[in-house]
């Protein structure tokens, strides 16, 4: 049973907490596929996204996920609060809970954020992305895509491909995909690669070649380049990038035939994605895309009825 009143990164959850997002998720999927998308779970409920950084998909998704439960929505970014005037975070979001905000969705740039507010606030907290420690709603989303499309978690074997050493959504994806019985395997330049995959689990191993890591793999998860958190000196060139890390044809031919190939969002065409790959047959991208409104659903619900 989902006992969190909070959703702060995939490192509190257990597999039974995974799979109680994930099948409540599919309840939400369903009624999104629907003409009539809305139920009154939330109606009266107050949702709030304060976001510090860039989104499209995330929380425009949190938005949409809100409202089709019936709850009011509103959306502050820092570029025309008053953050902008030095407000700090916490009196941000004290101000914001005093309203009555039953749920605060948070994205930051620091590791930490939406902890720290968590631990301060009374209201439901949510970590739509911290630095680069955590993204927990994007992990269960792919979780949910890769069994919608291959049946099951445990026993694929998926390669997470590029940044990672800066991505949250590798870390959150290395966590759960191991807690749920996959096999991952990490990949990126050497740079770009963490020191240990041991505090990941037991499943999760760093390789550092590409055609290894996608050799025979269920999924290869490709990585947008954190260009907003990376030293100049860090990467030679993105060409360069391209050639050695990029995912084309030719290197998508060395996984399994039916491979599923996943990217969180936004794409750098040519880069880390061949758009052909991109656009193809074998791509995941929008289907995660539309995942992120039904695990949305599903983390807004059980965050709630947790709380007291
Ligand atoms: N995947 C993801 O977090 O995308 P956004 O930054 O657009 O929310």
């Amino acid at each position: 049973m989902w006992t969190h009143r909070h959703l702060l990164g995939i490192e509190d959850l257990a597999a039974a907490d995974i799979e109680a997002v994930l099948a409540r998720a599919e309840l939400s999927y369903a009624l999104s596929r629907r003409t009539e998308k809305k139920s009154a779970a939330l109606r009266g409920r107050t949702v709030v996204n304060l976001f510090f950084e860039a989104s499209t998909r995330t929380r425009t998704s949190f938005e949409i996920a809100g409202k089709r439960l019936g709850a009011d929505v509103v959306n502050v970014s820092s570029s025309g609060s008053s953050v902008s005037k030095g407000e700090t975070l916490l009196d941000t979001a004290r101000n914001i809970e005093a309203m009555r905000t039953d749920v605060m969705v948070v994205r930051h740039g620091s590791s930490g954020a939406a902890r720290f507010l968590a631990a301060r606030l009374g209201c439901s907290v949510v970590n739509a992305g911290d630095g680069a420690h955590e993204h927990p709603t994007q992990a269960l989303l792919d979780a949910f895509t890769i069994r919608r499309r291959k049946g099951r978690l445990d026993g694929l074997t998926v390669a997470i491909c590029g940044d990672v050493a800066h991505s949250r959504v590798a870390r959150s994806n290395a966590l759960l995909l191991g807690k749920m019985g996959a096999v991952v395997r990490l990949t990126g330049p050497r740079t770009m690669l963490p020191r240990s995959a041991r505090e990941l689990g037991p499943t999760v191993t760093v390789m550092p070649r590409l055609e290894e890591a996608v050799e025979g793999a269920d999924v290869v998860m490709m990585l947008r380049i954190q260009q907003e958190r990376l030293g100049a000196a860090m990467l030679a060139s993105t060409r360069e990038y391209a050639k050695t890390f990029g995912l084309g044809p030719s290197m998508l031919a060395r996984a399994k035939p039916d491979a599923l190939v996943l990217h969180p969002g936004p794409i750098n065409r040519g880069v880390e994605l061949d758009p052909g790959i991109a656009d193809g047959a074998q791509s995941g991208v929008l289907d995660q895309v539309e995942a992120g409104v039904a695990v949305r659903m599903s983390v807004l619900e059980l965050v709630l009825e947790a709380s007291p």
